[in-house]
Order: C-alpha cells, then structure tokens, then sequence
C-alpha cells in the first residue's frame, strides 16, 4: 500500500490489476481552445512527445475542417508512433475519407444523441441518427480501421436511446464507445451511475470525455473509470473549448497515485510536456495549475519549509513527488520564510553564517518580502554579503 490511509486499500489492490489507457485530444479538442492555432511543425513535435510521453492513442485533428489539418494528421500517422494515431469525422462519408486517406489507425465518428444537438444541428430524427450511425460504422470497419464512435451530448440524451444506438453500432463491429459530457453538466455521482447503468445495459468497451465547464471534468473522469470506463480523453493542461477538457497530469497522477490504477504513462515527462504545451499553444498556466505548475511543490511559509526539509511528506502528498512528475522541490524566500529555508539556500552555496548574522538575513528577507517582492538567489546573497561583510 502507498499510504493514502483515506481510500480503500481492498479498492486499491484491485484497481492495480486494471490498466487505464490515455487518449489525448490535445491536437484535436484542445487545438478548438479558442484563439489556438498550433503551427505545423509544432504539432508534429507535440505528438512525438506525447509519445515519448507514453499516452495509447493521438487524435490529430479534424482532417475534413482544413487542408492544413489533413496534411498534420497525414503527417504523424506516418511518424510509426508506437500510439494509434486518431482522425475525428463527423457522420459522413467525406469526413470519414478524409480520415481514411490520413492513413490514421482509428476513426474517432461522431453524431449528436440529445434531442436538443440532434433536432437544432443535423435536423434528423432518433431513428435517422442511429441509421446513420450504424452505416458510418460499417463503412469505417469495412476499410479495415478501428473505430471509435460518440454519441455527441451523451450525458444529456434520453438514456433508453442511448443504450439503443451504443448496441446498434456495437453490432455493427464498433470497437469502443466514447461518452462525452460535451457541455459539462455531470457530477461524480451521476458519471457514475450513468457509467454503471451503461455497461450493465450495452457491454462495450467505454471511454470517458468531460468538459470542465463547472471545473468537474477531472472528478468525473476519474469517476468514470472507477465506475468501468476502460479509457478517458484529456488534453494537456486540460486546454479545450470553453473551459477546456479533464487534464492529462491530473488524471493519470490522481488515477495512479491515489486509487492506485496502472496507465502506460511515463510521468517523469508530464512537466516537460505542459511546458511544450503550454509555448505552443500560447496558453499560459497559472503557477498554481497542480502537478506540472511552477508552485505544485514550491513551499515559502517558515512552517512548511522546516516541514519537507526535514521530511517531504509532511507538506506534500507523498505518494507524488516532484521527481514522479519531472518536477523539482523548491523553496520559495519570501514574508513567510523561516530560519531553515534560509540556511539552507545559504549552505547550499557554502554560505555559513553565525546565529546573529542568520537573524539579520532572515530580517532583511522579510522586509523585502513585506514590499510585495519574492526573493530571488540574487536578492539572498546580495543581503547576505552585506550582513557578513560587516563586522
Ligand atoms: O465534446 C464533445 O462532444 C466532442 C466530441 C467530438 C466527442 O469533442
Ligand atoms: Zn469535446
């Protein structure tokens, strides 16, 4: 056992017999952040990172929307990435040849379900849709390529529909069914009654995608697959449309570390890929963004840093750890440093002042701190020359 005394330890030991896989729609869902536009050769390099990164499938992008994105997508099915590469098609034939002609291994198609996508968007009937479907499926397995299909709005369609048509297109030869919460309004609770109904009801492979618009798209991921959904959808930094997608980092740390769920994820790359992320795609990440910002295990209080300077887990999660994520410890002098944090920043460059002049240093720390400023290295030993120059 890890250590997290609050989860189930009996839970645990079976969770860790069930590997989660990691579909990323960075280059696809994320890219539809509004005002994001990734550069070509970026692309390239964000999936041969997200390779490296060790996630089980990359969607792409949308082949069919524009010529450049057809052409990206071309171009990373044929890096022979160990991840199945994934084009997205809406329910039609052109789409799905675009998708095709990419070479892709895994069509990703998808129809609206909810009354309210289906009648305001492709203005078809319950039973049109699920032909539709049905047929878009067969044409995608008789080309030879795996298949994923959506029932887009998933989590506001009438659920005796929706178990209708996820059976339609399993007999159809789908091979794993997507259900997007695509506007966000599920909980815990009700992702994992919807989750629990579905597989008791159509028994298919199920893979997870939330939207983040009330900040749950995390939770209900992971509730999703403690419920029995074999695969969940994220983004790095959680970058989508509207307020974004679950979050690669979160999900897989949470999934891992806590419940104690096995993923292909080699997490000592997480950081270095929200980094990449976060250059190319031109959204900057709060400091305090979990796992992969710059404050995840940045400690300034007197208290916290004692604390993990004399043992990390007394102001960290423990069961992650800054090397875990490809992350470094670091503490922050700032108004709430404290004697240790001090010394130690000072021992580390061989700086060994005495009890008096320590008490000066730590004074003058405050007072910059107190002006709003952090203090940085230079700060620290500008200070510190000065206390112990004197005599
Ligand atoms: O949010 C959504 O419903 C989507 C679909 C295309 C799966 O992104
Ligand atoms: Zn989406």
């Amino acid at each position: 056992m890890r250590g997290v005394v609050f989860y189930d330890p009996e839970q645990e030991k079976q969770n860790s017999n069930r590997t989660i896989t990691i579909f990323d729609t960075t280059l696809r869902d994320g890219e539809q952040t509004p005002g994001v536009t990734i550069p070509f050769d970026k692309k390239i390099e964000i999936a041969s990172q997200l390779d490296k990164l060790g996630v089980d499938a990359i969607e792409a992008g949308f082949p069919i929307s524009s010529p450049g994105d057809k052409e990206s997508v071309k171009r990373i099915a044929e890096l022979g990435l160990h991840a199945d590469v994934c084009g997205l098609a809406r329910s039609v034939i052109k789409d799905i040849d675009a998708c095709i002609d990419c070479d892709v291994d895994m069509v990703h198609v998808f129809i609206p379900t909810s009354d309210v996508q289906r009648e305001y968007t492709i203005k078809k009937t319950r039973e049109e849709a699920l032909n539709t479907a049905v047929e878009m499926v067969e044409y995608i397995k008789s080309h030879g390529f795996k298949c994923m299909f959506s029932p887009m709005d998933a989590t506001r369609t009438d659920f005796d529909y929706l178990v209708e048509i996820i059976k339609a297109v399993k007999a159809a030869g789908c091979d794993i069914v997507n259900v997007p919460d695509t506007v966000g309004v599920m909980v815990p609770s009700s992702t994992y009654e919807l989750i629990c109904n579905l597989k008791k009801n159509a028994d298919i492979k199920y893979d997870i995608h939330c939207h983040n618009d009330f900040g749950l798209a995390n939770a209900n991921s992971i509730t999703a697959v403690e419920a029995g959904a074999d695969q969940v959808q994220v983004t790095v930094n959680g970058i989508g449309e509207r307020a974004g997608n679950a979050s690669l980092a979160e999900v897989v740390m949470a999934l891992t570390s806590i419940y104690g769920f096995k993923t292909n994820i080699n997490t000592e790359y997480l950081t270095e890929t929200s980094k990449m992320v976060e250059k190319y795609s031109g959204i900057k990440m709060p400091p305090m963004m979990p796992v992969c910002g710059d404050n995840a295990f940045s400690h300034e209080s007197g208290i916290h840093s004692q604390g993990v300077l004399a043992k990390s887990d007394t102001f960290e999660p423990g069961v992650m750890t800054p090397e875990m994520v490809g992350q470094k410890r670091r503490i922050v002098l700032g108004k709430h440093a404290g004697r240790h944090a001090v010394l130690q920043n000072l021992e580390a460059v061989g700086i060994r002042p005495t009890e008096d002049q320590l008490n000066e240093i730590l004074t003058k720390i405050k007072e910059i701190g107190d002006r709003g400023k952090t203090v940085t290295d230079a700060d620290l030993f500008v200070v510190a020359s000065v206390v112990l120059g004197k005599k």
